[in-house]
């Protein structure tokens, strides 16, 4: 897919309030810092589309971003900052929750995992929470760059075969770094081929 337009919509942290329309909307969410903004930028080949920063926390609000005037991405804020998992309650930020439980028009949600970390319960735990809620889903291993290629794969085979575990069907993945632009085309191409089925 080639990004002809790609504009800021508005930030809001109330679903009543995100843009009412009908068009197909794709959300990006994870951990803080795992680099869900700067993958939003890299899709969109724009610097500074969506905000980033080293510090975790960047991004408090949901934020919509009109793309080829025919779909909107969507950048979240983080969850697990600045916390341990609540493992029994599993309390992730209201407005998370509540959006992805709301929003009609959501999807598909790429829940990015950093390609370094070992499987953390956070994650999984909202990956359950995901599925118990029926929300489709992918996965995005990011910031490949940061690993030497074997490391990479060590991780994401171990990370998979932890998911098995859990999951009867796996959900996609994908493999991305926001610096080398790598996996970009495979995204790109995943959210084209679903918005013209
Ligand atoms: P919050 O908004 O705080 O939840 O974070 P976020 O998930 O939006 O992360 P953000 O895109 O702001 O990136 C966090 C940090 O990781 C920044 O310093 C980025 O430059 C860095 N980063 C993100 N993606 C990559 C990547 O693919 N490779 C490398 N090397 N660094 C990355
Ligand atoms: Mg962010």
């Amino acid at each position: 897919m080639k990004i002809t337009s790609a504009e800021f919509v508005i930030s809001n942290s109330e679903v009543a309030k995100c843009p009412d329309s009908r068009l197909p909307e794709y959300a990006f969410i994870g951990r803080s810092n795992v680099g869900k903004s700067s993958l939003i930028n890299m899709l969109t080949e724009r610097k500074n589309l969506a905000k980033t920063s080293g510090r975790p926390g960047k991004t408090q609000l949901i934020n919509h971003f009109l793309i080829n005037k025919s779909w909107h991405l969507v950048d979240l804020p983080g969850y697990g900052y600045a916390q341990v998992s609540k493992s029994a309650k599993k309390t992730f930020q209201k407005f998370i929750t509540a959006y992805f439980e709301k929003r009609e028009q959501m999807i598909c949600a790429f829940v990015l995992i950093d390609s370094r970390h070992k499987p953390q319960p956070i994650d999984l735990e909202f990956m359950e929470w995901l599925g118990e809620h029926q929300v489709p889903f992918c996965i995005i291993y990011t910031k490949a760059d940061k690993l030497k290629p074997k490391a990479l794969e060590r991780n994401i085979n171990d990370y998979q075969a932890e998911m098995l575990q859990t999951w009867t069907e796996m959900p996609q993945y994908f493999i991305t770094s926001s610096s080398s632009g790598m996996g970009r085309d495979e995204v790109l191409d995943y959210i084209d081929r679903i918005n013209s089925q």
